[in-house]
């Protein structure tokens, strides 16, 4: 009875729904389509993925392929979506369709949800895509609903499944270590299964970015090749699938992680997975780049549209070793390179257990008394009187056993109850699953901010993934603890975020542990590693740059890789959101006097910088050299980062089919090329081109001469 009146709702609703002939629903952005079709067996298939067609007719030419969201139990052979067990003891789904409709939300995008269930067991599965049509950007989630009467448990729950058929597919990973992050690695997928996946807890990314690029029948160059870039919205636990089949086909599931996370779900519950965000490029990585720079500016990043601040961060200049007069006399320095911030780090809190180094301290928010005896009231008062802002950092969901804190929770922290807990950096991670915990953390900056309401930038770091997996919380199932940690952490930053919404904050775990784009909801950007020598730094910016935009990307000049000049290190972080971890101490007054004038530079081309179009020209995995350049949104000025790592000897490259083609510029405008600060002996020829002669012909943009770099600028002629 229950299996008929369900398929005449369905029959009653389809008519009202499509658009199309036969029964497709079509989800297109200016240039790419994602279609579905509900066939006769009232189940549905993932017709087309690609290019969009002009005429949205002929997607009924093509046949439909896989079943669009499969699940375990039923025919498929491979990996599925979606396992649910029911109450019954019985593991399988089927899933039919009921209905879709489409609507525009606040921010523009278009949103259609398509609803499938389980004729047997009615627990109901939607489909979210949330397009952005001008940036060919895709978000899509699900959301199960239990609809029987006792407890469903969730194995299985993928944000997404999508479906290719191609002859050929390339994959590139982004993964690494501490101080290693976001290498690009490109292999070839074969039958069988390939996975990503990281199970950090508190973080998404120590050894693995949670993005990818799939390019498709043959490897994607910057500006050629049909290229899937997705990441998954979620700082945690992720798993992405690539499952290749007998007939190469290709499945790409992607989500939470969910090992050791089955979910319970109680009567009429609905559980929603994070988002997974997807573009595709018919004109390679490059342009799949900015359509997602372009998109998270205008609809993801917190502050996506405003500007960014320089800074002067204490960390590697002073260490744990500094008090009240040392940071002002740096406040001092930070005035004179003209930043707009200084940054206090770690190491200026805790008095029973004082933070004078990591082993300790960890929890307990208060000045420490003989370093700073004034409080931090007064290094804002001392910043305001350099005319510059303050900002600071803080860990506040770690703590150290050796902390006044812990003392009184020991129970706050996520460890066994009878096991010797494991540390990482000396520390455990405080329970966010607990409300309680959650007021505190909140209460860490809650404090600050009512204190010191002077405070205009946050650094929350992050550096203990999770272990001693065990919540010590009494309303905890122990399955739900990395999911329902991340959602603890969300509710904390929220609730910052309306109370403070002018604070701008960076996001950090020990490097780039936190990458991803939810983190990025409440955060105007991130410490993409700890690793600062310019050369490791062209990596890893190169890595990152492939989603995230350069304002997100926080780059400090540093004393790492001393034997680069001050202008290579200075010109890798002005390709990104410029700071310097430094003292003057640690530079010559030529250095410093080329710092100043380097951040008045960037001061001038940061709307370039941040705000414009990054074509990524020649690849440092090249070897040799390497260049990226920025375009100045709306046919704008633009500017180049040229560097010459491993010049080879012999190696002409002042010869003509040597020069780098530009790209991204007008080619009927002209253009006045200057080099900024240029370097004696360089041979680039200055002057004036057109756009067309730059990006077809190009300049000879290197040289012979190890560890040199060159800015240049390019201006349009009115
Ligand atoms: C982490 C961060 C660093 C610094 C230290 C302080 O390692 O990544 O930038 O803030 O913590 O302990």
């Amino acid at each position: 009875m229950k299996t008929n009146s369900f398929i005449t709702l369905a029959a009653m609703m389809i008519p009202a729904f499509y658009g199309y002939a036969e029964n497709l629903i079509v989800i297109e952005t200016d240039n790419i389509a994602l279609v579905y079709d509900v066939a006769d067996d009232n189940r549905m298939y993932q017709r087309y993925l690609g290019k969009k067609l002009q005429d949205t007719k002929e997607y009924s030419l093509i046949p439909n392929g896989p079943e669009a969201h499969l699940t375990h139990g039923m025919e498929d052979y491979f990996e599925p979506a979606l396992h649910i067990n029911h109450p019954d003891g019985n593991p399988s789904t089927l899933l039919k369709y009921k209905g879709h409709e489409s609507s525009t939300l606040d921010d523009g995008a278009i949103q259609t949800v398509i609803t499938l269930a389980d004729p047997v067991y009615n627990d109901e599965v939607k489909l979210f895509y949330t397009v952005y049509p001008e940036h060919d950007i895709i978000k899509t989630h699900t959301t199960i609903t239990n609809g029987e009467k006792r407890p469903i448990e969730l194995e299985k729950y993928a944000s997404s499944m999508l479906h290719f058929s191609n002859g050929d597919y390339y994959l590139t990973q982004f993964n690494g270590d501490w101080a290693s992050e976001a290498n690009a690695i490109e292999t070839k997928l074969e039958y069988g299964k390939k996975q990503l996946d990281t199970k950090l807890g508190t973080r998404a990314n120590l050894f693995c970015s949670p993005f990818f690029q799939l390019a498709l029948d043959a490897p994607a160059s910057e500006t050629s090749g049909d290229i899937l870039v997705g990441t998954l919205a979620w700082t945690g636990n992720y798993r992405f699938t690539f499952e290749v089949d007998h007939r190469g086909e290709l499945r790409i599931i992607s989500g939470i992680n969910p090992y050791a996370s089955q979910r319970t779900l109680a009567k009429g519950e609905t559980f929603t997975t994070p988002e997974f965000i997807f573009t595709l490029s018919n004109e390679g990585r490059g342009k799949a780049s900015r359509n997602f720079h372009d998109w998270a500016r205008d609809h993801q990043l917190y502050k996506g549209n405003e500007t960014r601040m320089t800074l002067l961060n204490n960390w590697e200049a002073t260490y744990f070793d500094f008090n009240e007069e040392k940071l002002k006399n740096l406040m001092g320095e930070a005035k004179e390179l003209g930043v707009d911030l200084f940054l206090l780090d770690d190491g200026w809190f805790g008095n029973k257990h004082p933070r004078h180094n990591d082993t300790q301290g960890l929890g307990d928010w208060e000045p420490t008394a003989d370093k700073l005896p004034n409080g931090i009231k007064a290094l804002t008062e001392a910043a305001k009187a350099n005319g510059i802002k303050f900002g600071i950092w803080i860990e506040p969901e770690m703590v150290n056993p050796r902390s006044e804190l812990f003392e009184k929770h020991p129970d706050w922290a996520i460890s066994f109850p009878n096991r010797e807990p494991y540390y990482h950096r000396h520390q455990l991670v405080l329970d966010l699953t607990n409300p309680e915990v959650q007021d505190y953390v909140f209460g860490v900056v809650d404090r600050l901010m009512t204190e010191n309401p002077d405070i205009a930038f946050m650094k929350w770091d992050c550096n203990t993934p999770t272990t001693n997996i065990y919540s010590h919380y009494e309303k905890m199932n122990q399955t739900h603890l990395y999911v329902d940690y991340v959602r603890g952490l969300y509710n904390v930053l929220q609730r910052v975020q309306d109370k403070y919404p002018d604070l701008m904050m960076m996001m950090c775990s020990g490097g780039g542990g936190r990458s991803d784009y939810e983190g990025l909801k409440y955060f105007t950007e991130f410490w993409p590693s700890d690793d600062t020598d310019p050369i490791e730094r062209l990596y890893i910016q190169w890595g990152f740059s492939q989603i995230f935009p350069s304002k997100t990307l926080c780059s400090h000049v540093t004393t790492w890789n001393r034997a680069t000049p001050v202008k290579f290190r200075t010109n890798v972080a002005m390709m990104g959101k410029l700071g310097f971890d430094i003292k003057f101490d640690d530079m010559t007054p030529e250095e410093v006097a080329y710092c100043r004038r380097a951040v008045a530079n960037y001061n001038a081309l940061k709307p370039i910088i941040l705000e414009g179009d990054l074509y990524r020209l020649v690849s440092p995995y090249e070897g040799e050299h390497t260049a990226t350049m920025y375009v100045g949104k709306n046919d704008g000025d633009a500017v180049v980062f040229t560097f010459d790592l491993n010049p080879r000897y012999k190696q002409f490259i002042w010869k003509s089919d040597a020069n780098v083609r530009l790209q991204g510029l007008n080619p009927s405008y002209r253009y006045r090329v200057t080099e900024i600060d240029r370097t004696d002996g360089s041979d680039l020829p200055l002057g004036e081109y057109s756009g067309d002669y730059l990006m077809t012909v190009g300049l000879p943009l290197f040289t012979l001469t190890r560890l040199n770099s060159r800015v240049i600028t390019l201006n349009v002629i009115q």
